[in-house]
Parts: structure tokens; sequence; C-alpha cells
């Protein structure tokens, strides 16, 4: 198949192998990973007009949309205005996950379970008191900030009064903010495709959102993320994911019944297992990055005919090889903060690598600000595939850090407390 991929990073560069296609690429940085298995690549920002020259000049059997940026910036519509197929939501569709007011709204519209007790708020009006009367909560964004928006209450937030100061700064550059009850429990992704018409789910995966060990810190695009062989994580059951499933599939079919459009992409759930059941934090409306690096590598179907699937409404059941993952970031000094960019060497190793924050010059590799390269450990069991992990960050050379403990029995064995704590 002939594909164009858009998109730069470490989950690209692994849809990219994924894919193993004719490969054509648009990219804002030069991916050294993305770049080897592409046979024509354009390095540019985002530029609708650009984008669609060379798709028309390549005619892909597909487009696939990466990252959550341009689909708001509306890609998909304009790519299928050329009539050019794509894998991805339009502009429209893609509030999902680029409005949580949208989303919010969408789940009471339509009574779907699993949403936690939130309202949203066009100004400052109001604010105090209803963070006054659910007394635990978190204050959203209406809007895309990578993960990082999100600021909870007695944590990143001490006082009232510096939850509205936040509240006041966020509605200065965003229509909405959403005060949401804070839930204490254990996260998990949940990446279901869809084609508007079936949904097949992948595997559960968690992600690690803080910088720092033992989940201190600032909140990150994600640190690391591991997968268990028995498809479940060691806090789940089957029907917790089960929920998951059903949530998203109500999601689907509200979406096509709010737009009249069949929403063909990724689903992708970002749930929280808490004493009272599975709720639901977020919609995204792509892969998870690193979340996607636990699931294509195991992939036992063909993934490219997945994607072809999705777009022409025929869509499986998606199956994966009983393996388990441990991906782990290597992040610049400073990051997510005041991230020091420098020169990155990465040695061989057993490990697969991603590139993603990172840029290929005439003397070698340099990191940018973001998250600069993943590594994957695959395994039949998670020590084993933690090891490979360890062992690949641990070699790397440049001015980074990462998490020692994601993937570790130690850390495993904390969810499943927590878990046990809160049901007690
Ligand atoms: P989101 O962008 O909504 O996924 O939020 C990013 C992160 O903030 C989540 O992965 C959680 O760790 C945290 N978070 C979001 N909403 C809540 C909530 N209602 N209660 C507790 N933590 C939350
Ligand atoms: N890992 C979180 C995300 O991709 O949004």
């Amino acid at each position: 198949m002939r594909v164009l991929l858009l998109g730069q990073g470490a989950r690209e560069h692994c849809i990219a192998e994924a894919l193993n296609s004719e490969l054509y690429s648009f990219m804002k940085t030069r991916n050294p990973g993305i770049m080897k298995l592409s046979k024509e690549y354009v390095i540019s920002d985002l530029d609708l007009k650009k984008l669609g020259k060379f798709a028309k000049r390549i005619n892909p059997d597909f487009a696939f949309i990466g990252p959550e940026g341009p689909l708001e910036k509306g890609a998909v519509d304009y790519l299928k205005s050329l009539e050019i197929e794509c894998f991805g939501p339009t502009k429209s569709l893609a509030r999902i996950e680029t409005s949580k007011a949208f989303m919010r709204r969408l789940m009471e519209k339509y009574g779907i379970d699993g949403a936690p007790e939130s309202k949203v708020f066009s100004s400052i009006e109001g604010v105090d008191e209803y963070m006054r009367d659910i007394n635990d909560f978190v204050v959203k964004p209406d809007g895309l900030t990578g993960g990082k928006g999100v600021k909870v209450f007695g944590e990143h937030l001490k006082s009232i009064e510096e939850a509205l100061e936040y509240s006041k700064e966020l509605l200065r550059s965003h229509d909405f903010v959403v005060i949401e009850e804070r839930l204490d429990g254990e996260e998990f992704s949940l990446q279901c495709v869809s084609d508007g018409k079936h949904l097949a789910a992948t595997i559960p995966v968690q992600d690690h959102k803080r910088a720092y060990e033992d989940d201190q810190g600032p909140n990150t695009g994600g640190m690391g993320s591991y997968s268990i062989e028995n498809h479940l994580l060691p806090f789940l059951k089957k029907k917790d994911v089960e929920k998951g499933e059903k949530i998203t599939k109500d999601i689907m079919k509200a979406l096509y019944k709010e737009t009249g459009e069949y929403y063909k992409g990724v689903l992708y759930g970002g749930f929280i297992l808490t004493k009272e059941g599975v709720k639901l934090l977020e919609y995204n409306a792509r892969f998870g990055d690193p979340e996607v690096m636990n699931i294509l590598p195991i992939l036992k179907n063909n993934f490219a005919e997945i994607c072809s699937d999705v777009v022409n409404q025929d869509l499986k059941k998606i199956e994966f090889e009983k393996k388990a993952t441990v991906c782990k970031y290597v992040v610049p000094e400073g990051y997510p903060l005041s991230p020091v960019p420098g020169k990155l060497d990465i040695p061989e190793t057993e490990a697969k690598v991603y590139y993603a924050s990172v840029d290929l010059r005439e003397d070698g590799l340099y990191m940018t600000r973001s998250r600069a390269a993943a590594f994957v450990g695959i395994a039949n069991t998670i020590d084993d595939a933690e090891k490979i992990a360890q062992n690949a960050v641990e070699k790397v050379r440049g001015n980074v850090f990462y998490r020692k403990d994601i993937g570790t029995e130690k850390l495993l064995r904390k969810r499943v407390e927590h878990m046990k704590k809160l049901r007690r």
C-alpha cells in the first residue's frame, strides 16, 4: 500500500514501522527513524496547501494523521476535499479530544456512563462556589495542552485562591475551563480503533504522566508505559476493560448522531479505575504517545490492512501476541518545565528505539525541547521487558533523565496496593 504519514514523533516512527508500506511522510522536523522508512519526505511546518499538493502528487491509498494538532487544524477535512481518504477524524469529530467541554456535554446529552461530576465555565462567575461545593477537584483548560494543562487541587494548586487564579489565567486563552471532581484510582489507556460503525479495542496500557520517579513532579506528555502478556493490567479485570470498551462504543455512536459524520480513526479513552468502577478522564482522537509503542510492535494483524478497513468501514477484530512490553522515554534534563537541548548518542541496543523530539544534523543527533527517544523492551514477562528497556536507557549518552521505576515489580505492586486500599 501507498501511505502518506503526517507527524514526526516517536508515535509516528512506530506507526511508520507498523505500516510497512510504501511510505511518504510530511514532518515538521527531521526524525531519522521516519526518514529511513520513507520513500520520500517533506520537512515543513504544517501548511495545508503544501500538504495537499504533496498528497495529490502521491495519490496514496490513505493518509494517516498521527498527532492531534493537524486534526484540530482540519487536515482531514482538507485532504478529504481533495478526495484523499484519511485515517483520522475530521475537525468536528476531533473535538472529542480538542474540547473537553464538547466531550463532557456529549456524554451528558447521550447519557453515557462513567463521567465524573464536572461543570464547564465560560467565565469565572460561579467557579469559586462550585469549587467549594465539590471540595476535591481538578482544573482543566478547554483545548490542547500536550497533557500538561490539568492541575490538581491540593497538589499543583495549594489553595482555592490559587485555583481561582489558574482558572482566570486559563480563561484568558481558552473559551472554557472545566472544573471536575478529583478522582482517586489507577489510570489506564484503552486505545480503540473506529470506522464509525464498528469498534475494535486494543489491549490496555498504563502510562506514567509524572516527570519523576514514584509519580512525583509536574505532568508530562508521558514518561513511559507498560502492558502485560495476559492483556490486562495488575489492578484491572476483564470486566473493567469491557466497561471502557462499552463507553467508547457509546461515544462512537453519539458522535455520529451529533455530527452526522462517521468517526474513522482512534478513540483513545483515558480511564481511571476508582472504587466506584471505571470513569472517563479524557478522550484522545489519535494513538497515545507512548502507549502506541506498547501495542503496534506486538500486533498480529497487518496494520496497513486495519487502516484500510477503517477507511472502507469494514473493521474486524484486532489481535495481539501474548507478550509484555515496557516503554521508557529519555528526556532532556529540566523537562518539562525548563528543558535543556543538547547532543544525544544512542548506542546499539536490544530494545526497539523510536525517535521523538530530535533533530538530525551533520554532526549528529540533537535533542530539542521535549521527549527525545523512546526505548521499548518486549518479552514473555514484564520483568524481562523492563530489563531490556532499562538496559537501553542506561546506555544513552547525553544530558538526559528517565524513570527507572516504570515497569518494575515494586511500582506494579504499589498500584495493586493502592486499589486494594481504596476498596477497603
Ligand atoms: P487529561 O488531559 O484530562 O487526561 O488529564 C491529564 C491527567 O490529569 C490525567 O491523566 C490524570 O492524571 C489527571 N486528571 C485528569 N482529570 C482528573 C480527575 N478528574 N481526577 C484526578 N486526576 C485527573
Ligand atoms: N500518553 C498520553 C497521550 O498520548 O495523550
